[in-house]
């Protein structure tokens, strides 16, 4: 599904009045969008500092290797719930490694750790609110020996004036999408906001994420 299809499912037909309805990059202006269902956060949150948390989770500042995995661009909007960028939107990622582990002391896994993936990285949205990562592809991972989590990226997205989203991306096509309990927890008709299609593009996988924040009132 292209980004096009899925911000124009997000719109409701309710014109906002006053607004002109002029088209940026795929959404209207002036249309109400559906804010981006929340999915639990996890106990996976980074607990520590750590230095480098920049948007390319593939390499972090001082080592000589990349991270193992394949390696994923995910881009995107914030938007507001009008279809307005959000400029200065802070948006926080975190994810498991190319082995379905995370670089975190509470997970159990006995997958291997991955000492040059990054793990976590924080961007701020430009003034088209717009995002950019560079990530590798998750794992899937087991919670329990009845449910494995499909392959995820954990968001926290915020900006003052919005109400702070904590949410998960998932990667379209994955057979586990359908059996994942959090996934589940979606209204099936909001779920597919949350699924997003990868296509290669000179040889790299991208998906576009888009995020949209309700302000505050
Ligand atoms: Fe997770």
């Amino acid at each position: 599904m292209t980004e096009t299809n899925k911000i124009s499912r997000r719109s409701m037909l309710t014109a906002s009045a006053g607004l002109a309805a002029t088209a940026i990059s795929g959404t209207t202006i002036g249309k109400s969008m559906i804010v981006t269902p929340a999915n639990p956060e996890g106990p996976f949150y980074p607990k520590h500092k750590q230095v480098d948390k920049d948007s390319d989770l593939t390499l972090i500042e001082g080592h000589t290797e990349r991270a193992q995995g394949e390696v994923i661009k995910v881009t995107g909007q914030v938007l507001d719930d009008k279809g307005l960028p959000v400029e200065g939107a802070l948006v926080d990622i975190w994810q498991a490694n190319a082995h379905g582990r995370y670089h975190h002391e509470d997970d159990p896994a006995t997958a291997p750790t991955d000492p040059n993936f990054q793990g976590w990285g924080m961007v701020k949205t430009d003034a088209e609110g717009r995002y950019a990562f560079t990530t590798i592809k998750p794992s899937a991972y087991m919670v329990d020996d009845k449910w494995s989590r499909p392959p995820h990226i954990h968001y926290k997205v915020s900006r003052r004036g919005y109400h702070e989203i904590t949410t998960q991306m998932y990667f379209a096509g994955e057979a586990l999408n359908e059996k994942d309990n959090l996934l589940n927890e979606v209204a099936e008709n909001e779920r597919d906001l949350l699924v997003v299609d990868f296509n290669e593009i000179n040889g790299v996988l991208h998906g576009n994420f888009s995020v949209v924040l309700a302000k505050v009132s």
